[in-house]
């Protein structure tokens, strides 16, 4: 049980001397937990406290830590060839990846690009998209990207331009390129957004259309069912606009079917994966698209072609944890420690979504959503900082996203993990808070 929630260790003040975190201001946060070793769904740290890691680390965590057949076929990869460029050179980690990702996303994706982070396979879609009308017609005027409302796509100018102007990305408000947003289709509010969406392509200068499936993750957690979306993606496919699913967060298991495209009746043009992809061991972005996409690249200019690259394309040690990661989450095992999981948050759902301290309580697949009744919903709302300090008093990291709690577990989480994770949020719903 964690009761240290200031650390002074010799680490976090090194750490101070020369770090600049993420998503942190510097001036107020307190100092950085030191983590020596993580095993499973824990994480411990210099002083011996050990955090549950109830959100996989940035939800990219998905067979607990250090997990000996994942770190084995690294170094084992490492042994072989650790990197080699990309561009006119291959590597069978990087073939095998892609074809074994192939059989499992929806059957229209063709081809494989390899890229860094979610940040940048959504850049690589997004250059992919207005590329792909630049081919067909240099003097097009389809430029525009659609996105929903409170989605996040990441951090990149273009990923960041994607979601619309919004709290987070302020000051770049000036340098971001113009998209056009619309509701999601929440239940009750699919036909609103439907008349959106029209009312955008009517103009004609829609180029694609960005969504993350059944979930917008950063944005609040907000689920909503496929059908909608399924309605909006049609249309898109009647008018030609292209269609980008964002499964950064989405995939792997994560909403209950491997991917959250699963769940929809049409497929998209691209599809954008990482987090998950490697189980957590090291960054990897992909982005797949459809045959005819790639076909409008093809030519006998080089400009034709997509000039995009990372120096780190399609690492062998990062496709290496991918395959590993794929072997285990196909196994029956881990599919059973899903449902295990999504029963147990349904049922969480079931006995408390009608608590007065909640105003929404929903599950999907392996994500828990709870939203705290409070005078604004809002990634700044003060309750944030009490609710993430509550539970790493009690040894559980849960990073609330303003008044929206959310529980996302590695899937080796066993039943009476999940309990201590649902005891403590009862306390806050019972007053602990
Ligand atoms: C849906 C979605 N897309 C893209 C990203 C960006 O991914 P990364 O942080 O790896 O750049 C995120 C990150 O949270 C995400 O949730």
């Amino acid at each position: 049980m964690a009761t240290t929630l200031i650390s002074n260790s010799s680490l976090s003040q090194k750490d101070r001397a020369c770090i600049w975190h993420p998503f942190t201001q510097m001036q107020t946060a307190r100092p950085p937990i030191p983590i020596v070793r993580a095993k499973g769904i824990y994480l411990y740290s210099e002083d011996g406290t050990r955090y549950l890691d109830g959100i996989s680390s940035w939800w990219v965590n998905l067979h607990g830590h250090a997990h000996p057949y994942i770190s084995e076929k690294i170094k084992a990869q490492a042994d072989i060839l650790e990197h080699v460029l990309f561009a006119d050179f291959t590597h069978a980690p990087a073939v095998e990846l892609a074809s074994r990702l192939l059989s499992f996303l929806p059957r229209t994706m063709s081809k494989i690009f390899y890229s860094d982070n979610g940040s940048t396979a959504v850049e690589v879609a997004l250059k992919m998209a207005l590329q792909y009308r630049h081919n067909q017609n240099p003097e097009t005027t389809k430029t525009k990207v659609i996105c929903f409302k409170n989605s996040y796509h990441g951090d990149t100018f273009g990923a960041m331009s994607a979601a619309g102007r919004n709290e987070f990305n302020r000051p770049f408000w000036n340098h971001l390129f113009d998209v056009e947003s619309i509701d999601p289709p929440i239940i009750g509010q699919e036909s609103k957004s439907l008349s959106q969406l029209e009312s955008i392509i009517k103009k004609g200068t829609a180029a694609c259309f960005i969504f993350e499936p059944l979930i917008l993750g950063s944005g609040g957690m907000i689920i909503y069912p496929p059908a909608g979306l399924d309605i909006l993606m049609k249309y898109c496919r009647e008018q030609g606009v292209l269609t980008i699913a964002d499964e950064v967060m989405t995939g792997f298991g994560r909403t209950g079917t491997l991917f959250a495209s699963e769940r929809l009746c049409e497929t998209a043009d691209f599809v954008c994966l990482s987090k998950g992809l490697t189980g957590g061991f090291l960054p990897l972005g992909v982005t797949a698209c459809t045959e005819q996409i790639f076909n409008a690249f093809l030519g006998e200019h080089l400009h034709q072609a997509f000039l995009h690259g990372h120096s780190y394309t399609a690492n062998p040690l990062a496709c290496s944890s991918a395959l590993a990661s794929l072997d285990l989450l196909l196994e029956d095992n881990c599919f059973l420690k899903r449902e295990m999981i999504a029963t147990s948050h349904r049922n969480f759902c079931l006995k408390w979504q009608t608590h007065p301290k909640l105003k929404r309580c929903q599950s999907l697949g392996t994500i828990l959503a709870l939203e705290y009744q409070a005078n604004s919903t809002s990634y700044f709302q003060p309750m944030r900082d009490r609710l993430y300090h509550f539970f790493l008093s009690k040894g559980i990291l849960l990073r609330p996203l303003g008044n929206v709690l959310y529980v996302m577990p590695p899937y080796c989480i066993e039943a009476v993990e999940l309990k201590h994770i649902y005891d403590q949020i009862i306390h806050t719903l019972e007053g602990a808070l």
